[in-house]
């Protein structure tokens, strides 16, 4: 390359010329793409080879192969990524844990799961694949459970990023560790990268007086970073709380969906029901009686009630020395003694928070 910058990025002073690496010549906006895979490519050599190798050598061996050099240095890096990050692999089987019918299956298979696995169908007719998405709603709703089940069925790494894991060297190094993790996301192929509790970090500026305000700004900047690469990575944020989330954030062009994730109705209760029924020692359990009795439930209230049933069977086996089987009287006993989570207030909230703020 022409210039003596070996930084990762093309110094911003030379927007608008015409840059030359070994006698071929670019555009600035492809030098840029370009130049940082050179560098990766030269890291590599170096590493393969032992010894350092120049940037020159490193340019020519790099554009003469440009497609396979990117590849060779993402299969190298990979593993070790992936590791760091923490990456998991996710069944496809819990997919099929959610009906139809549960907010949002429907909208996350036609706007995210189709456009990815009918690649070919979405480039003839235009669809772009969103790669930032928001999911909010009530918590216990389904929301982390959602980010598995489109890493599962999508066969993609899930890497699941703690905001307090972001927070850990302390508030003022949020923004960089944001950026670092962020950078290394960028590396990686076919991963749903999930950040959870996103208003921790992303509260609006106002409110957000514990947390440096530079981080609503960092995410800003990372968003169309994260947009401009051809690789398929999804970033999924999670938000109990939509109406704390900078404003910012929430403005067209930076998240692609913001989608609710609100309660069950009887039949999305049903199938979770026999989801969790299957795993008991079960007698005659009516489960229209049990989808009835659940209204309200939320999947974790449901959970929870699969908990509590399961123990005071194997605490009543236990302590009578005879078989017990869960029936429909266990459930309409345990059921009395949980509130569910959704109330006539959160229920309201949630759709007014749905009419302000979704977007598919
Ligand atoms: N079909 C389902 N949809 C959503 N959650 C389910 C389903 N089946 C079981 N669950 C369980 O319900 C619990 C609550 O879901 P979670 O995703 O943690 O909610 P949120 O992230 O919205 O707080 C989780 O333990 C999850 O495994
Ligand atoms: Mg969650």
């Amino acid at each position: 390359m022409n210039e003596s910058n070996t930084d990762t990025l093309l110094p911003e002073a030379c927007a608008g010329k015409i840059f030359e690496f070994s006698g071929s010549k670019f555009a600035p906006d492809i030098a840029a793409e370009l130049w940082p895979k050179i560098l990766q490519h030269k890291w590599l050599m170096s590493e393969k080879l032992g010894r350092d190798v120049g940037l020159r050598t490193a340019s020519i061996d790099f554009l003469g192969n440009i497609d396979q050099a990117h590849k060779e240095f993402m299969a190298y890096k990979q593993p070790d990524l992936l590791a760091e990050m923490g990456a998991q692999t996710v069944g496809r089987e819990i997919w099929n844990t959610i009906s139809d019918s549960q907010p949002p299956k429907q909208v996350v298979e036609r706007r995210i799961i189709l456009p990815l696995t009918e690649e070919k169908l979405a480039r003839k007719h235009g669809v772009v694949s969103p790669k930032t998405i928001i999911f909010f709603g009530p918590p216990g709703t389904g929301k982390t459970h959602f980010v598995k089940a489109i890493a599962g069925v999508l066969s993609w790494w899930y890497i699941e990023i703690a905001p307090s894991m972001l927070m850990a060297d302390g508030i003022d190094k949020l923004g960089v560790n944001l950026r670092n993790v962020m950078e290394k996301a960028r590396q990686l192929e076919q991963a749903v990268i999930f950040i959870d509790e996103f208003e921790e970090i992303a509260a609006s500026r106002d409110t957000a007086n514990r947390i440096d305000k530079s981080i609503t700004n960092e995410f800003l900047k990372q968003v169309p970073l994260l947009k401009n690469q051809g690789n398929r990575i999804l970033l999924v944020c999670a938000t109990n709380y939509i109406r704390q989330l900078d404003a910012a954030l929430l403005r067209p062009g930076r998240f692609d969906c913001i989608i609710p994730v609100g309660g069950l109705d009887d039949k999305g209760r049903e199938t979770i029901l026999r989801h969790y029924l299957s795993r008991l020692n079960t007698g005659d359990v009516d489960i229209d009686q049990v989808t009835a009795l659940t209204d309200r439930f939320t999947p974790a209230d449901i959970e929870y009630m699969f908990q509590k049933v399961a123990q005071s069977a194997f605490e009543l086996e236990y302590t009578s020395k005879q078989e017990y089987k869960v029936t429909t009287e266990t459930f309409v006993k345990v059921v009395a003694q949980i509130t569910p989570s959704l109330t006539d207030e959160i229920i309201e909230e949630f759709i007014q928070d749905s009419a302000t703020y979704s977007r598919a």
